[in-house]
């Protein structure tokens, strides 16, 4: 039940995503929409540690290794790329606007991870037979 609340809020974090890079041109709602989006998913993050144990007995699941690691490696990617784009968007507004290819490429390479991340939580946790 759990990990079907914490998919439900994943799904909402990269709509709101999808919406923010719509809203692209709009220079103070694409800040706030993005911003309350990256707050959100470290925010689902803290969730997920502190229920951990709650999830694995909730859904009786068990967890494939190689998977769960691969999803996790994405899911820190991401939050790292996060990182990145605050410093290229916070630049472009100080006027630095050479930045605005790789805020453009990276904001695309982080979508993508995002939706990555969203995808393999599915095959993250498996139900047991
Ligand atoms: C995951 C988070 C983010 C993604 C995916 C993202 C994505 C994008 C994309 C695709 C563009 C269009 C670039 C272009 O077409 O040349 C853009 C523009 C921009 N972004 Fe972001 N962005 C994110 C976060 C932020 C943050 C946190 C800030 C500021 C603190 C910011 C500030 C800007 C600015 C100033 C522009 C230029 C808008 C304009 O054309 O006037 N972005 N962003």
């Amino acid at each position: 039940m759990e990990a079907i609340i914490m998919q439900v809020q994943s799904f909402l974090i990269v709509a709101l995503m999808l919406v923010g890079i719509l809203f692209r041109k709009r220079r103070s709602l694409h800040v706030k929409i993005m911003s309350i989006a990256m707050i959100w998913d470290v925010i689902l993050i803290l969730q997920i540690e502190l229920s951990r144990s709650a999830i694995l007995k909730a859904s009786n699941a068990v967890s494939n290794a190689l998977i769960l690691n691969i999803h996790v490696s994405i899911a820190v990617s991401t939050v790292l790329l996060y990182g990145y784009m605050v410093y290229s968007g916070r630049a472009m507004l100080s006027g630095k606007v050479h930045f605005r290819k790789n805020h453009r490429i990276m904001g695309y390479t982080t979508f993508f991870m995002r939706i990555m991340t969203f995808v393999t939580s599915f095959w993250a946790v498996v139900p047991k037979e």
